[in-house]
């Protein structure tokens, strides 16, 4: 099987590239070719062939259609400027996500000759925005209120329509906020609610912008990398019209996060977090959603964790070598 990961250097392509790697192969089919693509050529796993590694902006004209000459059985588009990036800086956030994805749809489309590829799209519960119900269900009409979720419902848009017009075969999958994220404090306004946990557990100080009765919705990077694995395999007749899905996660509060946080790494890590309110955090988060019941993607094979003690134990056993550091208190 030929792959073209877009993003390929961001937290989740290079979780997604290194198990690729692993497995050597997808769906059973033993990988071909895979293409990672982002700004900066993206590290290759070790394994290579079949991984190369491209430099290349997708929303420039002309990059995509070079990405998609080798006609690529699956395509995973993970490029994208995150929540708060896209927010502050609203050119950026249309240009990449906007004018990247679509360039990316076009560039299927005038392939022609019958090229239909799988086209997993990463889309976001920020295509939902209040009101909305305390749990979201599957036919809540997504409703976005910042740049990033209009950009991502726009993208879902686009996936529904060049599949409906047989240029692709789309799955959108609305992934939850992806904690514990490994990696320094990055430009997503959810940033924090990986800090709080991360941070400590490396004996650093974290900073919590919001009050601890916050509820949110979480899965792992594990969890989001099996998501987009089983997106690029599963049978998609299922789907009908609607191609993309509200991913499973946990639903908890701050509060609860850090209980968890001391229960696995003791007091002296929960001493770390340091409270300090920014109003604009808090009015943005005020915006997302709290909980959902995604009973179509549990229905069609999709499984993240169940509690947020098992995501931290990921985090451990992906990001710590399986152990917890003493933390000093
Ligand atoms: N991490 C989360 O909590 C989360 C939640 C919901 C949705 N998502 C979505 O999942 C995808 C991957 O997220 P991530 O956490 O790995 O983010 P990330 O920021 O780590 O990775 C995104 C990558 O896209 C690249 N990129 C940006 N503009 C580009 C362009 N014009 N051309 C080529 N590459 C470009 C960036 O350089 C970056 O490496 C994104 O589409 C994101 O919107 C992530």
């Amino acid at each position: 099987v030929r792959i073209l990961i877009t993003g390929g250097a961001g937290m989740i392509g290079r979780k997604l590239a290194e198990r690729l790697a692993r497995d050597g192969s997808l769906g059973g089919s033993p990988l071909e070719h895979v293409l990672l693509v982002d700004v900066v050529a993206p590290e290759r796993p070790a394994a290579e062939p079949p991984f190369e590694a491209r430099a290349g902006d997708l929303a420039v004209a002309g990059v995509a259609p070079e990405l998609t000459a080798g006609r690529p059985d699956v395509i995973i588009h993970l490029a994208a400027v995150l929540s708060a990036e896209a927010e502050d800086d609203l050119e950026k956030g249309y240009r990449v996500n906007l004018d990247g994805t679509r360039l990316l749809f076009e560039a299927v489309r005038t392939q022609g000759g019958g090229y239909r590829p799988r086209v997993v799209f990463a889309s976001s519960i920020a295509v939902f925005g209040v009101p909305f119900p305390e749990v979201i269900g599957d036919d809540v009409v997504p409703a976005p209120l910042t740049s990033y979720g209009t950009q991502k419902a726009i993208g879902e848009l686009l996936l529904a329509d060049y599949t409906r017009r047989g240029f692709l075969d789309g799955v959108g999958i609305r992934l939850p906020t992806i904690s514990v994220r490994p990696g320094p404090p990055n430009r997503a306004a959810s940033s924090f609610f990986s800090s709080i946990v991360r941070e400590p557990l490396h004996g650093r100080e974290a900073v919590l912008p919001v009050s601890d009765d916050v509820r949110h919705w979480h899965a792992s990077p594990r969890a989001a990398v099996a998501f987009l694995l089983h997106a690029a395999t599963m049978d998609t007749d299922p789907l009908g019209h609607r191609r993309s899905l509200t991913m499973p996660g946990v639903s908890v509060t701050v509060a609860e996060q850090i209980e968890t946080l001391r229960a696995i790494a003791g007091d002296g890590a929960v001493a770390l977090i340091r409270r300090e309110p920014d109003e604009s955090v808090r009015r943005i988060v005020a915006t997302w959603p709290r909980a959902f019941d995604p009973q179509r993607a549990l229905a069609l094979g999709f499984r993240a964790e169940r509690s947020f003690d098992e995501i931290i134990r990921v985090y451990v056993e992906d990001e710590l070598g399986g152990r917890v550091p003493p933390v000093a208190a």
